[in-house]
């Protein structure tokens, strides 16, 4: 996820930048640049690649007396990882950095380019100086324009802006997007979060949605609610949870509207990715990945067929490149994966397109080499994943498959506007869904505390709640060590059934929108077996020796998105009980380059 600094004061400011920057770094970035401002004179400076390669792009630069500057890494969402596409972006006498994205930026592109406004990148964030020096056109008041300016964007944003008309401060906005101001001995800190601002600022103001002012060095106590910095790096890194898996958990709801913004309106889903003509050939699909990704392709496998009426295969990718599998010429291969870097998903990948098959790819890493391998990508926007155990890039695939499942239904016309609307409404309130809610995650804090022995857990659920079983058994298992697999649920009867007694821990997904009542007869079967059962559902279970109680939602896809946050949550909290390294599980890797 990109990252922001900024300085207004007396420091050498490259340095100061580049150190801000660099506590950034475990965001994850692709290009970084800075622009600094003093004596009048706007210096900027971006590269590709590692903060090493912006040093040596400003070697030779060095900052002296009063100025205001500003620093970026990268995360590109918007146009490739390119030095052109990097931030600062700058017009005539301005210079600008954005975390988020401007969802109608096209528009404002094509208008200024109605007034011969010329641009040099494909990003998003370019509108923004360009609108604001134009509407400086028409107004002396610097302040004036940039408000203008900032009324006319559409989305999500972390902004600061410098501009010659104005030397001795910067202009700032928050909408979506993180944004620290911060005050020390030398000066005035801005930053996205308040790890680079640790041993320069004392006091910070974390500000809310819908801030937007400019900041010089007299106006730091205007700001309301100023709070003392606490020192601790780590702490300042996680954003105060105690494991990065636990912040990737809680930072799902937002991660997932950046997934959706710009590709939704309220006519339609829509990916400026995909040129129009991609799916006219295509009458089916296969999906492959691995671990958690492929857990995300099986999920999508029940929304592709039942949204776009599409058939679709889903394949284990290491299971793929051997199977010699036959494809069909109007098949589409569609790869999913985190890091983009996975050698089995990425030899699958290569394998078919020997064969000469449209590509697609939904990764989260651009740039990477199954992003430069498939036809096609979608971004999935998660920001960097620390945790091993996949979370919020899970949360993000699903989100992204969801949406192409009906991107293709109205392609094909298998949705009628009246139900893509009613989809794109459960969408919206699935996200909502995400958000974890305290007294549910100290409800399963409590609860861990029964379910750290017995001799195996199974995870079951029907339809897509199945693949989101097979995730929460492979979530338990990665960080606790514990025995667990997942089952559909009517498949027990078949052969696992045996295993159920009082030491079986069964964990039972039950949505209520969707097959509640055949679920609930093969928990019966279960408990009938002395199995421990802890149920997930909204609705009360006699039966049942534990639950969690779910909110009452109206679809089950807002259950399944509720429902993976309980079942992260509930592996998150065994394995801190077992005193394990829940960030770095033993013998796993978060990015697996070997066969
Ligand atoms: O980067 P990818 O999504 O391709 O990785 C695939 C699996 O290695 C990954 O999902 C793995 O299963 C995770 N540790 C799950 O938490």
């Amino acid at each position: 996820m990109c990252g922001i600094v900024g300085y207004i004061g007396t420091r050498e400011k490259k340095s100061l930048l580049l150190h801000g920057l660099k506590e950034l770094e475990y965001r994850g970035y692709d290009s970084a640049g800075l622009a600094v401002l003093e004596q009048e004179e706007l210096h900027v400076f971006r590269a590709t690649g590692k903060l090493k390669n912006l040093e040596h792009a400003c070697k030779d630069f060095v900052s002296e007396g009063f100025g205001v500057a500003i620093g970026h890494t990268r995360w590109a969402t918007h146009g490739k990882p390119t030095e052109i596409n990097a931030h600062p972006h700058t017009a005539t006498f301005s210079s600008v950095i954005h975390n988020g994205i401007i969802e109608n930026y096209q528009e404002i592109k094509q208008n200024l380019m109605d007034k011969n406004v010329v641009f040099c990148s494909q990003t998003d964030t370019e509108v923004i100086v360009h609108l604001f020096e134009e509407n400086l056109k028409e107004t002396s008041h610097t302040l004036e324009a940039f408000k203008k300016t900032i009324h006319s964007l559409k989305g999500a944003y972390a902004i600061l802006l410098i501009t010659q008309e104005a030397p001795k401060g910067i202009y700032y906005a928050k909408q979506g997007s993180p944004l620290v101001i911060g005050q020390g001995p030398d000066g005035i800190y801005f930053s996205s979060s308040d790890a680079p601002l640790i041993g320069y600022a004392t006091h910070v103001c974390y500000l809310e949605d819908g801030a937007i002012g400019f900041m010089d060095n007299d106006s730091f106590s205007s700001l309301s609610d100023i709070k003392t910095l606490n020192s601790n790096r780590l702490y300042a890194q996680k954003e105060g949870f105690r494991y990065f898996m636990e912040k990737e958990i809680y930072e799902q709801h937002k991660v997932l509207l950046e997934t959706m913004m710009g590709r939704m309106d309220e006519e339609e889903v829509y990916f400026e990715e995909i040129n129009d003509d991609f799916f006219t050939d295509i009458q089916r699909i296969t999906i492959c990945a691995c671990g958690t990704s492929y857990h995300a392709a099986l999920s999508a496998s029940y929304l592709f067929e039942r949204i776009a009426k599409i058939k679709c295969n889903v394949a284990i990718a290491s299971e793929w490149r051997y199977k010699e599998p036959i494809v069909e010429h109007d098949e589409l291969f569609i790869v999913v994966s985190q890091s983009g870097e996975t050698a089995d998903t990425l030899e699958a990948l290569k394998n078919i397109k020997t064969q000469g098959l449209k590509t697609l790819a939904i990764c989260n890493v651009d740039n990477s080499s199954i992003v430069r391998e498939a036809d096609t990508t979608l971004l999935t926007r998660a920001g960097i994943e620390k945790g091993v155990a996949s979370t919020k890039a899970f949360a993000t695939q699903m989100m992204v498959l969801w949406m192409l499942a009906l991107y293709i239904g109205q392609k094909k016309e298998t949705i009628s506007k009246e139900e893509s609307k009613k989809e794109r409404a459960i969408m919206l309130r699935a996200i909502e869904a995400a958000k974890v809610l305290p007294q549910t995650h100290e409800k399963i804090r409590r609860l861990s505390k029964r379910y750290l022995h017995g001799h195996g857990f199974f995870f079951i659920g029907r339809d897509i709640f199945y693949p989101l079983a097979l995730e929460g058994a492979l979530k338990l298992k990665e960080i606790s060590y514990l025995h667990a697999e997942g089952y559909p649920s009517g498949d027990m009867k078949h052969g696992p059934i045996a295993l159920a007694d009082s030491n079986l821990f069964t964990i039972a997904l039950m949505p209520r929108n969707l097959l509640y009542d055949k679920v609930k007869s093969n928990v019966e079967e279960l408990a009938a077996r002395d199995a421990t059962i802890c149920a997930i559902s909204s609705l009360e279970l006699e039966v049942a020796d534990d639950i969690i109680i779910l909110k009452e939602h109206s679809s089950y896809m807002e259950e399944f998105f509720e429902m993976m946050v309980v079942l992260q949550l509930f592996a998150l909290e065994v394995s801190i009980r077992l005193g394990n390294d829940v960030d770095m599980p033993r013998n796993l890797a978060k990015s697996v380059t070997v066969e």
